[in-house]
């Protein structure tokens, strides 16, 4: 028979390097591992992050120009690429509705607060940076942790 004449007698085996497999593979794995390539979300963030700053200052030396200019920046964030954004989607399912309101939410406070800043009123701006500064944290609360362990792994999570 073809089969049997190509079965090697046990004793003749090699013995399987599994040390060496299992080294290799560790070696390999995080290199090849496309989880560790940051989101575009994330520089998103970033700019998001900055601008929060620019308002904080702004607020502080009356520079409703400055405060205005940042909030509308933050108001049309740019979205992630769309392949990015099917992604995201398909990882956050059924709570997509809850991101997308985390999102408007923090969009109309952003309006909310350009137009206090449009008006030069100190006292209504620092009340719509509260808002604003609470809808980040909303969604920071509720998406940041699960995405850096899904979309980094957790061994990633800064
Ligand atoms: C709809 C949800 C959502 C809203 C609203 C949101 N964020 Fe985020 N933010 C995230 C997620 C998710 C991450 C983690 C992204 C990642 O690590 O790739 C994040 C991360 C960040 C980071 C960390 C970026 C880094 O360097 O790792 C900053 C800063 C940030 N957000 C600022 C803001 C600010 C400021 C606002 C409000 C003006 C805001 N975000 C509103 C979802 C949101």
């Amino acid at each position: 028979m073809r089969l049997s004449s190509m079965a090697t007698p046990p004793s003749r085996r090699r013995p399987v390097p599994w040390p060496w497999a299992i080294a290799l593979a560790c070696a390999v794995l995080p290199v090849t591992s496309p989880a560790a390539e940051p989101l575009a979300l994330q520089g998103i963030m970033k700019d998001m992050g900055r601008n929060m700053q620019a308002i904080v200052d702004g607020l502080s030396r009356e520079d409703y120009a400055a405060v205005e200019k940042a909030s509308l920046a933050i108001a049309d964030h740019p979205q992630p690429p769309l392949g990015e954004k099917l992604r995201i989607m398909s990882f956050v399912g059924g709570n997509a509705p809850r991101f997308k309101a985390f999102d408007g939410e923090t969009h109309d406070n952003a309006m909310a607060l350009a137009r206090a800043a449009k008006s030069g009123n100190g006292g209504d701006s620092i009340a719509a940076f509260h808002k604003i500064q609470s809808s980040c944290l909303a969604c920071h609360q509720t998406f940041r942790k699960p995405f850096q362990e899904h979309f980094y792994g957790k061994a990633e999570v800064r």
